[in-house]
């Protein structure tokens, strides 16, 4: 396995995110159609490799350090074979549930050994939470939803974030007069310090390189979404606040994609590895989704691992990816080589769901 960074400082022995985070649909939008091609993609918690299905790559090259975040992936790869989609919803976590055990086992029954020991001893949380809500980040928000939100807010005020309102003043306005009470402004700065989010939710290590407050940050993005966006169309928000999702579900959980993923399952090639060892083999991708990886490292060793997927990228092949809080577009040394695809950036900023991102990249190899 090649060095990173990031593999020394956080450990990776349990799960982190056990859903997404990132929104797919933007992801697909910023890559666009890839009939025949090479893609490749930060694993996390599976889905976004699996939504790249829908552009019709040839093959789809998946990439992460942690054994148990490749563990997820294998689980829902099962998943598409075994269940059919409402069961599917089910054993995630997008709806209520009394069979989850009974899910589990069917969708772990085509995995390897390992993979089925492993969520064989995560039963009792999936039963409780659903598959995605068995990482350590979303216990964090579970923690928050559960026992921190009902002080700050009835379960009716809470139900109606997500009433659909079709124009930005009602939505501004029940925001400003319904929600942003003293009380949620007091509870977002505590539950978000860095020093909360860093011992409940992500490790420390992560924000060695990030700057400015978290609280100040997640005020100005829920702004985001629940003004500029719609609520009652945002899965991310509406897991945070329930624990389940709504009507709106990530691309990848939803009904229309299900049979198109199944069919094309058998184009993931899964490596349990750095994404910096991709480029050791010599092979050549059309397109990569990097997460928020990039956050992680120091501004040198960034600067390195990006020339070093520049090698082993094809002619406009695009190199997407978010920020959270850390800036971080092409370095200075590499500037010539890509291309900012500006427009498409604002555009798709604009309709981003998972809105703690301030940032979201999209550079084409020229
Ligand atoms: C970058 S993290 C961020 C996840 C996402 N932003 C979220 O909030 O759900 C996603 C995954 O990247 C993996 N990862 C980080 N650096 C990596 C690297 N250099 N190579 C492969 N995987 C890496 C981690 O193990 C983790 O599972």
């Amino acid at each position: 396995m090649q060095s990173s960074e990031i593999a020394g400082k956080a450990r990776f022995d349990h799960i982190r995110y056990a859903q997404l985070w990132e929104d797919a649909d933007v992801l697909c939008a910023a890559l666009g159609p890839c009939p025949g091609g090479t893609l490749v993609s930060i694993c996390s918690a599976g889905d976004n490799a699996l939504a790249m299905l829908t552009l019709d790559p040839a093959r789809v090259v998946v990439v992460d350090l942690s054994p148990a975040q490749i563990a997820c992936m294998r689980l829902r790869i099962g998943a598409f074979q075994a269940l059919e989609h409402p069961e599917f919803l089910e054993l995630m976590g997008s709806r209520p549930s009394t069979r989850r055990a009974d899910l589990l086992t069917r969708a772990v029954a085509s995995t390897d050994a390992d993979t089925q020991a492993f969520w064989q001893e995560l039963e009792p949380l999936v039963v409780a939470h659903g598959a995605g809500g068995a990482g350590r980040f979303e216990r964090y928000f579970r923690i928050f939803q559960r026992y921190l939100l009902p002080l700050v807010h009835s379960r009716r005020t809470i139900e109606d974030i997500f009433v659909g309102r079709p124009d930005e003043t009602a939505r501004a306005e029940f925001l400003d007069t319904r929600f942003n009470t003293w009380r949620w402004r007091l509870l977002l700065k505590v539950f978000f310090s860095n020093f909360v989010m860093g011992r409940m939710g992500r490790d420390k290590a992560f924000f060695d390189h990030v700057d400015g407050s978290l609280s100040d940050h997640v005020a100005r993005r829920i702004r985001h979404a629940a003004v500029t966006c719609d609520p009652s169309e945002n899965p991310y928000l509406h897991w945070i606040m329930t624990a389940t999702h709504g009507e709106a579900l990530p691309m990848t959980w939803r009904a229309e994609h299900y049979g198109t993923i199944r069919d094309r399952s058998d184009r993931l090639d899964i490596r349990q590895d750095a994404l910096e060892a991709f480029v050791s083999t010599g092979e050549k991708a059309d397109g990569f989704n990097l997460s928020d990886m990039f956050e992680y490292m120091s501004p040198d060793v960034f600067a390195d691992v990006y020339g070093q997927i520049l090698s082993a990228a094809n002619p406009g092949a695009r190199l997407v990816y978010w920020n959270m809080m850390a800036p971080r577009r092409v370095p200075e040394t590499h500037a010539d080589k890509v291309m900012r695809q500006q427009e498409l950036e604002d555009a798709l900023k604009a309709t981003d769901k998972a809105f703690f991102y301030s940032d979201f990249v999209v550079e084409e190899v020229r």
